[in-house]
């Protein structure tokens, strides 16, 4: 699967592997939301769609098991897969021409409104291209980048794009080329495999060519091919592309959204963007027009949540570099990318905070608002596990971090200054340290004596009452010990024989066993019982005894 897969080859690949549904009969455009809402956890391939020559594919980037498929590993590894490739590079190839050259349409014919256009979300602003990898040069270095950005339409060839989060790579490039007084050559991917797009998404330097990223996710130089009106080549699997002028010069002039973002709900209204002109538009023929979803009522299962193995890869790599042993990173669908678990081993007491503040503050994409580290013996996989942990290894006055005015995206309802958010992190780890008992932390494992030795000699309540007394009197016992070095008998004759010695039993202080020992009180190592008092500050074994 590591290859430059054309979407064709794609989707065959996504039905063998029981992601898909593929939709026959032919439907209007106003009939897609509906179709994709009811379809939350698979990819949707509409076949054919009335007054488009396009086929639509859209949700095919949407769960974290498509994302684990696309990188061939447990979805436990995906973060961490993604992490290492995005550490290498592999130089890319130029080819002379690519399928999506097969149809070309420049100048006035460039017409958008042959692809499916239609309205996702009852209050957007307009038609989206959603699946859209923008692909751009740095004005001065050159170097390449590509990201996903909603577009908007405004006629058939002229697009609103969003742009407004300031840390975002696309909207550096244009506000670079504004400062020489120059629009933005831009190209937009439509449609391409899941691998392509975790690959834009991973969090890497701005002076990192993302297609020489890109062949590290491939193991072998990506192919891409020139663009026809603007100096910017694509990748060579585009389905379709158009070729744009972003024009920067002109500035955050242009109306864009409301939108249904990736939270599930408007995010932000009315916004403020970046006008493209559509210079030239090329496709495969036959070509499969590729949507993102994005929001709806299910937002944790759209094509958004591509953020979720972004911010795990991230903040594994970030984590191990600045010496954390991690083992796993989840960013739990139902988060919506603001919430990320780590599950560490904690080398020193500080090691749980450090991490909090690295996987706050590293990612890319802003995120996550809300971050968790837990131990290893913690599944954070296990929604239950990790709720366990947070009800008794956390306490807010010691294991909250706080840290204000950090980057975020622009879609958060609870911020005051679009972009800009407060990030909290709970440690819910077994602190470390000489005042903490690690004992108190141990679980309750169930017991289990095993089967019982065969040829047991049947002992009278008498016997086994002696018998006891003389096993106690030797070393103190835990009734667990008790119960092993009598298995197999009669379990009444043993409770019985327990209950006959046990005003001469008391407990000794050795914790956390606190065996039964021969004593005139029921606390072997306290020779008076305490004053009663409203105040128990341990009410287990005294430490002074
Ligand atoms: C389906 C989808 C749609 C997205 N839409 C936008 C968007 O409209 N605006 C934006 O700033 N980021 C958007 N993002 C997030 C960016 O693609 C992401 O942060 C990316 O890393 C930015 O890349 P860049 O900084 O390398 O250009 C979207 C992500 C996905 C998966």
């Amino acid at each position: 699967m590591a290859s430059q897969q054309s979407l064709p080859e794609f989707v065959a690949d996504l039905e063998k592997a029981n992601f898909l549904v593929r939709i026959s009969d032919q439907k209007r455009v106003d009939e897609i939301p509906k179709i994709l809402e009811a379809n939350p956890t698979k990819a949707v391939l509409i076949e054919k769609i009335k007054d488009t020559e396009f086929s639509m594919l859209a949700n095919a980037y949407s769960n974290q098991g498509m994302y684990a498929w696309a990188m061939e590993c447990d979805k436990t590894q995906t973060g961490l897969k993604m992490a290492e490739k995005a550490q290498h590079k592999i130089k890319w190839e130029l080819v002379d021409t690519a399928p999506c050259k097969e149809v070309i349409l420049k100048g006035p014919d460039v017409d958008l409104t042959r692809l499916p256009m239609f309205l996702h979300h009852d209050r957007d602003g307009h038609a989206y291209t959603n699946d859209n990898l923008f692909i751009s040069k740095h004005p001065d270095t050159g170097v390449y980048d590509w990201g996903v950005y909603r577009s908007m339409f405004r006629s058939k060839n002229e697009k609103s794009v969003d742009m407004t989060c300031t840390s975002h790579r696309q909207r550096i490039h244009a506000m670079a080329a504004a400062a020489k007084g120059n629009n933005l050559e831009v190209a937009i991917v439509i449609g391409g495999p899941i691998l392509d797009k975790i690959s834009a998404l991973v969090g890497v330097s701005a002076d990192t060519d993302d297609f020489e990223v890109l062949g590290s996710f491939y193991g072998a130089p990506a192919k891409m091919v020139k663009c026809e009106t603007i100096d910017v080549a694509v990748p060579a699997n585009a389905e379709l592309v158009l070729e744009c002028e972003l024009m920067a010069n002109e500035g955050l002039a242009f109306d864009e959204g409301p939108y249904g973002e990736y939270t599930g709900m408007y995010g932000g209204g009315l916004k403020h963007n970046y006008r493209l002109k559509v210079k030239a538009m090329t496709y495969r023929k036959g070509g499969i027009y590729q949507h993102g979803t994005i929001g709806g009522l299910h937002p944790w299962y759209t094509d958004n949540m591509l953020q979720l193995p972004a911010i795990e890869a991230d903040l594994l790599g970030s984590l191990k570099r600045a010496g954390i042993v991690v083992r796993e990173v989840r960013a739990p669908a139902g988060g919506l990318s603001n919430i990320a678990y780590a599950k560490i081993k904690p080398l020193g007491g500080g090691d749980s905070k450090q991490a909090l503040g690295i996987m706050l503050t590293c990612s890319k994409q802003g995120l996550p608002k809300i971050a968790m580290v837990f131990d290893e013996d913690v599944d954070i996989w296990d929604d239950q596990a990790v709720l366990a942990a947070m009800a008794f290894r956390y306490m807010p006055e010691r294991d909250t971090v706080m840290i204000n005015d950090c980057n975020t995206m622009t879609v958060d309802p609870k911020c005051v200054a679009p972009g800009v958010a407060s990030k909290i992190g709970l440690d819910c780890t077994i602190p470390l340290g000489p005042s903490w008992n690690p004992e108190e932390f141990v679980k309750s494992t169930v017991a289990d004596l095993g089967n019982p030795p065969t040829n047991i000699k049947a002992m009278t309540e008498d016997q086994l009452t002696s018998d006891m007394l003389a096993l106690i009197t030797k070393a103190p016992r835990s009734w667990r010990e008790i119960l092993a070095h009598y298995h197999g008998q009669a379990y009444p004759v043993v409770y019985k024989a327990f209950g006959n010695i046990r005003r001469k039993l008391g407990r000794t202080n050795d914790p956390p066993w606190y065996r039964y020992t021969i004593s005139d009180s029921p606390f072997a190592y306290e020779a008076h019982p305490r004053a009663p008092s409203n105040f128990d500050p341990l009410h287990v074994a005294a430490s002074s005894a």
